[in-house]
């Protein structure tokens, strides 16, 4: 069996690393194309050296001034690669550019065979999702890639019923989960160690974490004055600072804006992993339009609040753990409101933490099948 994983972004090296984690100790041949989307140290080299991810075996300097720039360059070459290398399979995580561009190359490069057998077989992992939203890029991005796909590994039950109904071959649906259960069960233990609250000197559910990257929430300038008012009265009233760790395209906003520090919100650079979440544990809740922290905060137990106006973590929402608010304060103080005193359970509806070693199994014995 010969893989190849595409990768770039942050969520996709996290999520990956359990899968990477296993193929070496499996003594499998795989290798890595990153088409360097995520490119500052922090975003991307901090995360490969922790999980101890091989280098890529090939960087794709794909420019990200324009998505067409980056598809024409990231298609380009990975279709080259994938020509050279010849792999069994083509593996991609979520919804971003990366991966779409990963899985238009494998298609465009299948296209040349009409024998099944010489096509490499195209692997979507945290298959499913749908916000139903078709603004965010990302939502047209699953949807290409779920139909372009050979394998299909939606988390939940919820995804599993998007795929169907949008009448994809039952045969080629896995649920299994999501990886990222499996990177908190292995790391949990040191999260809980992690000294990051001493050094930022913040005291156990004192703080609020904050989370905010989507373009209709910073680069919407209106939207994201609205969010920043409303921490600013949120904060006064609970007498509770928000800890926002800010994303590049945030941090970009923030420069134009000539925003440094406010009262209730302390801006602090991109953390790394162990840092993030082990914020996240303490915080009294989190605020985020991010996908994944939206999962990582029902799997640790912590009251979620998402700053948008649809999600694509559906079960999320049917199990209560987090609330949908969109951009208005009036809607994201009641929440806060509600979640401020809140118990909550540590779910495990995103999978048992053996995700990964599920998806290798079904990768090794359905090798010869599609
Ligand atoms: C991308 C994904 C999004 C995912 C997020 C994870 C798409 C369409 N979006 O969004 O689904 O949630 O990654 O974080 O694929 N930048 C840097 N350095 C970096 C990375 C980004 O400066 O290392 C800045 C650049 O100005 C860039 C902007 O951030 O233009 C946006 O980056 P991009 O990768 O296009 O989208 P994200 O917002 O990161
Ligand atoms: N994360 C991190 N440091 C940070 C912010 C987030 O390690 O400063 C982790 C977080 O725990 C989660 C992932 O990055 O696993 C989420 O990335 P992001 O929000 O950028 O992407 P999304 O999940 O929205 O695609």
């Amino acid at each position: 069996m010969k893989i190849c994983i595409v990768l770039s972004t942050r969520p996709e090296i996290i999520k990956l690393a359990p899968i990477i984690k296993i193929l070496k100790t499996k003594k499998e041949k795989f290798f890595i194309v990153n088409t360097n989307q995520h490119y500052i140290n922090i975003m991307s080299k901090v995360f490969f050296n922790y999980f101890k991810i091989p280098k890529p075996k090939y960087n794709i300097k794909a420019p990200t001034r324009t998505h067409g720039a980056f598809f024409s360059k990231s298609i380009n070459e990975i279709e080259k690669i994938l020509s050279k290398e010849k792999p069994d399979y083509l593996i991609v995580q979520g919804d971003t550019n990366t991966a779409l561009a990963g899985c238009l190359a494998c298609s465009m490069y299948n296209r040349k065979f009409s024998n099944p057998e010489k096509k490499i077989k195209i692997v979507h992992i945290e298959s499913g999702l749908r916000s139903f939203d078709e603004k965010m890029p990302e939502e047209i991005n699953r949807k290409l890639v779920d139909e372009l796909s050979n394998i299909l590994f939606p988390p939940t039950d919820f995804d599993v019923k998007n795929l169907k109904n949008e009448g994809l071959n039952k045969k080629k649906i896995f649920k299994v989960g999501n990886t990222i259960s499996d990177v908190i069960k292995a790391y949990l233990p040191k999260i809980k160690e992690n000294k990051i609250l001493n050094i930022l000197n913040l005291n156990k559910k004192k703080y609020f974490l904050v989370t905010a990257h989507r373009p209709e929430s910073v680069d919407n300038i209106s939207n994201f004055k609205k969010l920043l008012n409303s921490f600013e009265k949120i904060g006064k009233i609970f007498s509770t600072k928000f800890i926002f760790p800010v994303h590049p395209r945030t941090q970009k906003i923030l420069n134009k804006l000539k925003i440094k520090n406010l009262q209730y919100v302390c801006f602090l650079k991109p953390l790394e992993y162990l840092d993030f979440m082990k914020l996240m544990l303490d915080s009294r809740i989190i605020f985020t339009d991010s996908g994944g922290l939206q999962e990582e905060a029902s799997i640790i137990g912590v009251p979620c609040i998402t700053l948008r106006t649809t999600s694509e973590r559906q079960i999320t929402i049917k199990k209560k753990t987090n609330i949908i608010t969109g951009y208005d304060h009036k809607k994201i103080l009641r929440a806060t409101k509600k979640f401020y005193n809140k118990k909550m359970k540590k779910h495990k509806f995103f999978g048992d933490g053996n995700v990964s070693k599920k998806i290798y199994i079904k990768l090794k014995a359905n090798l010869k099948k599609y």
